[in-house]
């Protein structure tokens, strides 16, 4: 098997190192990088997969590096393929992700500026929160073409909303399609019209109220784990979120996946960074891809778009 490609994850907490785990035993990559500027930290991780190595049958080498807020660190990242922003503070209970804007966007407006530094040619893939306004605001410092730029939502979110679909019929996961759109907070837009078991709608599988009882369970979905937690929010569903979009761009695969990416004309909304399908490759977002949605679910995706608009302006201050 050859492996090939650079990725770094930023940020070595619980979301970050569990990426890069997962990265890692993908086999795929020549070098998984790890770092956070907790010092020790990402080098700790590193080595402990990396002796992991043996048992889990992967060469993938993962390299720890402690980086500063000047930049000190970003040499190990050099020339990276991809690069999964995690860096942060993640929600304690009874916070919104909106609650964190101020302090998250000094953290990533940073990470972006280093990192376009020393891979000028990465793709993007942000996962901090607010995860809408944060894509937009690691484009802006960046500097990068707007589909180099992309969020991690909608995989979560439509993961969460499968599961939760699963569990109540008691089927397969695998049996099971669903999607969500919007944003990755309270305008989120979980789809029913575009959601399937075996195939068939799932409204000839669940009345409409309960349908409605999953969709507001989707819509919590985060805050349910947190709440749950106490600190820290989830990390097992959003790393396999982020990380099985990091090996869509380095594998070119043109997967069509639900991600926050720059909306530009699709669906009458233009110039946003928005939750919705995209197909992913090599360069990013290779094309947002407009699926049927019914009038009602088109006006909730116009709602969150002007919600996200509104805020992503603000993020270019901070
Ligand atoms: C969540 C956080 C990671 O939804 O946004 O769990």
């Amino acid at each position: 098997m050859s492996r090939s490609g650079k990725v770094t994850v930023v940020g070595a907490g619980f979301y970050g190192s569990t990426t890069a785990l997962r990265l890692a035993e993908y086999n795929i990559f020549e070098t998984v990088v790890l770092t956070d500027i907790v010092e020790g930290k990402p080098e700790g991780l590193a080595l402990d997969i990396n002796q992991s190595r043996s048992i889990e049958g992967f060469e993938t080498k993962v390299v720890g590096a402690t980086t500063t807020a000047d930049g000190q660190g970003y040499e190990a990242t050099a020339n990276s393929d991809v690069v999964v922003i995690t860096a942060g503070l993640p929600r304690k209970p009874g916070m919104s992700r909106m609650d964190l804007i101020g302090v998250n966007a000094g953290i990533v407006r940073g990470v972006a500026e280093n990192i376009a530094k020393h891979s000028p040619n990465a793709v993007l893939i942000v996962v901090s929160n607010p995860l809408d306004e944060m894509t937009a605001l690691a484009q802006i410092a960046s500097k990068f073409p707007h589909h180099r730029v992309m969020g991690q939502a909608g995989m979560l979110d439509t993961a969460r909303f499968t599961h939760f679909v699963a569990e109540k019929l008691n089927v397969p996961v695998a049996s099971v399609k669903t999607l969500t759109l919007g944003s990755h907070g309270d305008t989120m837009v979980p789809v029913p019209s575009r959601c399937t078991v075996d195939g068939k709608p799932l409204s000839e599988k669940l009345s409409a109220a309960e349908i409605e009882e999953l969709v507001t369970r989707t819509r919590n979905g985060g805050a349910e784990v947190v709440a749950l937690l106490k600190t820290g929010s989830a990390y097992y569903a959003p790393s396999a979120a982020a990380a099985r979009m990091a090996r869509a761009v380095i594998q070119d695969t043109g997967e069509v996946m639900p991600v926050c990416a720059w909306v530009d004309g699709e669906y009458g909304i233009s110039g946003v960074y928005l939750g919705v399908e995209a197909e992913i490759g090599r360069s990013g977002v290779k094309k947002v891809v407009a699926g049927n949605l019914t009038d009602s679910e088109l006006a909730e995706l116009k709602v969150a778009a002007e919600a996200v608009r509104a805020k992503q302006a603000d993020v270019k201050d901070l």
